[in-house]
């Protein structure tokens, strides 16, 4: 595909500045892409925070419309809904589900009259209903049974739309199920009501804190991979979507998200139908809990995951992170200190290897750094921080865009020290004494006899000063 090769190509140059990198950047994360889980309680006045998943937690009715505002303002378009349902209501027939003043009936119908610009998002299945915690009935051994329970759902879909909701999710992974809810609110006059079929939903280890989170947990008889899916299939995926859209699905799902990249991205290739990702609650938890173990960056985790679903090919993520991103971006989208950093470092100036500038040398000094590094200075152009009167001006700018100067000084050093760095390594490609690999290894046919400049192009900082 690339018509040219090394060095008139250089693939480092698409990644040489933050602009750069924003204009080259294939897929981009907005809050548009975003839809926030959100569960519910009885009572009023509460917040219940769950304990396994950290940050995130149930709502009574009357906070609720507040929850879903703060996600309107933020740029997030739909929410999705899930009840605790008050454990003595919990029975093995899930009539509550089809109680149209429920919990969820209620939340629906608060949140549209409050915030009726934000899109709801209901999931149709029993398991905050039932005693036994199945998405469907069960018979006297403990089967789920598909059919009455197909029945159900279409009439729990009916008294969601007639909530409120915009999209019914059925998440119970009955057979024939989008069909019957389909033609449920057909004919019953809910036509603009889309469905969002949880398509390819995998029994999966991942949904832990979330059973905790609507009170199923110690409930569950069994588990339910007669009904959900085998993590070791993905052609029975294909066949499933296919079903769903056949049967009337408007979007589908993939659900867990990270651990089935392969499938969304094999599902929107093959369909081209709205897919969404589920990242469930195991997964929101497994990167709190890497966050607060020091294992990486929250923020860095997040988005690095966020954006692997739309590389991936999907075209929105259900993520507990959906309010932390959406407020994160408005940070971040906030212009002026960025350019003005990305200005700050334009400057160009002539560096030895550790980032050190020539041009401020004595002729003797550059003399001496030169002859001992064994390189031609002139070959050597580095980004360098901003000093003197470059600084300067740089806080003066800041000074009238209202910002605290010292804040994007230090910013601006921040970033420009691992800059110095790429671009020495790179330079010394050119000058043809040690070439380097993409990861900035010396390659070992140029340069292996010169320990000494290996230790210099290390990237490491702690090894990349000079003797
Ligand atoms: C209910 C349902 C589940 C999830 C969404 N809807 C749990 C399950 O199937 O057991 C999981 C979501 C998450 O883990 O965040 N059928």
């Amino acid at each position: 595909m690339e018509t040219a090769s090394y060095p008139a190509l250089r693939m480092r140059r698409g990644r040489s500045s933050p602009w750069m990198r924003a204009m080259l950047a294939e897929h981009r994360l907005h809050p548009t892409d975003l839809i926030l889980p959100m569960f519910l309680c009885e009572g009023s006045g509460c917040e219940e925070p769950i304990a396994t998943l950290r940050g995130v937690s149930r709502w009574s009715i009357d906070r609720i419309a507040e929850r879903a505002r703060e996600a309107a303002r933020l740029g997030i378009p739909c929410v999705a809904l899930f009840p605790n349902t008050p454990q003595q209501l919990r029975t093995d027939d899930a009539a509550e589900a089809l109680n149209s003043d429920n919990l969820i009936c209620r939340a629906i119908c608060e949140i549209k009259g409050a915030v009726p610009e934000i899109g709801v998002l209901t999931d149709v299945a029993l398991d905050p209903y039932t005693a036994h915690g199945h998405d469907g009935l069960i018979d006297e051994r403990g089967c789920v049974i598909n059919d009455e329970s197909v029945a159900l759902l279409a009439e729990q879909a009916l008294i969601q739309a007639e909530a409120g909701a915009d999209i019914i999710a059925p998440s119970d992974m009955m057979d024939g199920r989008v069909a019957a809810i389909r033609l449920m609110l057909e004919s019953e006059g809910h036509c603009d009501v889309a469905i969002m079929a949880y398509a390819a939903k995998y029994a999966s280890a991942f949904y832990g804190p979330f059973r905790d989170a609507v009170g199923s947990t110690g409930r569950l008889r069994g588990d339910k991979s007669s009904y959900q899916m085998n993590p070791a299939n993905a052609g029975e995926a294909l066949r499933e979507v296919a079903l769903d859209i056949a049967e009337g699905a408007d979007m589908v799902m993939v659900k867990p998200g990270l651990a089935y990249l392969d499938i969304i991205w094999r599902v929107k290739e093959h369909f081209g139908a709205p897919t969404f990702a589920y990242q469930v609650s195991g997964e929101y938890a497994m990167i709190e809990a890497a966050a607060a173990a020091g294992a990486g960056d929250r923020d860095a985790l997040i988005l690095e995951t966020l954006i692997a679903f739309k590389r991936a090919g999907a075209t929105g993520v259900l993520t507990y992170h959906a309010r932390c991103r959406a407020a994160d971006r408005r940070l971040a989208a906030e212009p002026r200190l960025e350019r003005l950093d990305a200005r700050g470092l334009g400057a160009s100036a002539r560096c030895d290897p550790s980032g050190r500038s020539l041009d401020r040398c004595t002729p003797r000094g550059r003399e001496a750094a030169t002859r001992s590094h064994g390189f031609r200075d002139d070959r050597i152009h580095v980004r360098h921080r901003p000093s003197g009167r470059r600084a300067r001006r740089l806080g003066a700018r800041q000074r009238l865009l209202g910002r605290d100067p010292a804040l994007a000084l230090a910013r601006a050093r921040s970033r420009c020290q691992p800059l110095c760095r790429g671009r020495c390594v790179a330079e010394r490609g050119v000058a043809g004494l040690c070439l380097v690999d993409q990861l900035g290894k010396p390659r070992p046919d140029r340069g292996a006899d010169r320990p000494d400049e290996h230790r210099i192009f290390h990237r490491n900082p702690r090894v990349d000063r000079l003797g």
